[in-house]
């Protein structure tokens, strides 16, 4: 058995932050070394709910590639590409339409959330409704078996399956991969208030750029536990945003094991476990942002190598949208 093919992507709307390093690109540098993959900068699909912020999107599609290269994806084992410039994928998406329905689409719990936390109320713009449809082809468009995505799109992969079996059985045959979603165990990383999820929309995102003294302040303003008032007072581990990012970003899981229990027992300061995690993010955080300035200064360099990956996976879109039109009877070839 050889590896699946990987696809997956992010929504240009704005640079990538640290929840999206924990959750799924530490995971896509390791998988480069294994396997074949894609990384799709979905300009396309970010207009769904930024049509009137065109220029937001265009520039967020170099942040995200300078981010892709900066935490350490290789362009010559990861092929980077942009979403509008695969027409193939919108080929299927349309094809795709037909094939789902609009309470099939009005029932995907993400989509219900996103609609209530946008704000549309009953204006919602049909395209957002039916990103599902498109991602679908996005992902069958690769001929995609696994794509890591954060819990909160396991249901778009499984519409993505359910259209699968529905093209296959139209083809008479399985021309096209079930696939599968590769979700984080860890889940997301808190806001630094506890309140919700890291989220650049909500205020509460620590930029991948992040400068020394914003890392300062970000771990600061994290909150602990709201009854550990003195030190030699018993803490709460759970809930505590502190020990989250530790169990996210600590490699020494030990001591990790070790400061938990002195904290539950008290005796241990908040300002300890602060320290240790700030070093632990400043470390993390620097050469990232080193790596991302240096490639900055060049985003001719950039936008070329973006213009290279795109190329390949015009090719890679266009067989599939060929084979799905030759088995379904689509058009005259
Ligand atoms: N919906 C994803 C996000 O919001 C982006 C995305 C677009 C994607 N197409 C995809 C993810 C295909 C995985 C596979 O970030």
């Amino acid at each position: 058995m050889t590896n699946p093919v990987i696809l997956t992507g992010d929504r240009a709307t704005g640079p990538l932050h640290l929840g999206h390093f924990a959750g799924t690109l530490k995971n896509r540098v390791a998988l480069q070394d294994t396997h074949e993959q894609y990384l799709l900068i979905a300009d396309l699909q970010a207009l769904t709910d930024h049509a009137d912020r065109t220029g937001l999107v265009r520039g967020a599609v170099l942040e995200i590639a300078l981010d892709y290269l900066a935490v350490g994806i290789d362009p010559d084992r990861t092929v980077i590409c942009l979403q509008s410039g695969l027409p193939a994928l919108a080929e299927l998406a349309l094809l795709y339409l037909n094939l789902v329905t609009v309470s099939r689409l009005e029932r995907i719990p993400t989509i219900r959330e996103e609609i209530a936390s946008r704000g549309f109320g009953r204006a919602v713009p049909a395209g957002f409704l039916c990103y599902p449809a498109a991602q679908a082809a996005d992902i069958t468009g690769f001929r995609a078996g696994l794509v890591p995505v954060g819990a909160d799109q396991a249901p778009l992969i499984e519409l993505t399956n359910e259209l699968v079996r529905r093209v296959n059985a139209l083809a008479g045959a399985p021309i096209l991969p079930e696939t599968r979603a590769l979700i984080p165990e860890a889940g997301r990383l808190p806001a630094p208030d506890g309140r919700g999820k890291m989220s650049k929309s909500a205020g509460t995102a620590l930029p991948l750029s992040a400068a020394p003294d914003r890392i300062s302040a970000f771990v600061r303003s994290m909150h602990t536990d709201p009854g550990h008032l003195r030190v030699s007072d018993p803490g709460r581990v759970e809930g505590n945003v502190v020990f989250a990012y530790l169990d996210a970003f600590d490699p020494d899981r030990a001591e990790v094991a070790r400061l938990k229990d002195r904290y539950r027992a008290g005796g241990l300061g908040d300002g300890v476990i602060k320290r240790r995690l700030e070093e632990l993010l400043q470390e993390l955080i620097r050469p990232i942002r080193d790596r991302r300035a240096t490639l900055a200064a060049d985003p001719a360099q950039v936008l070329g190598l973006i213009r290279r990956g795109t190329e390949l996976a015009r090719e890679r879109t266009r067989e599939t949208r060929d084979l799905v039109y030759r088995s379904l009877r689509v058009g005259s070839g």
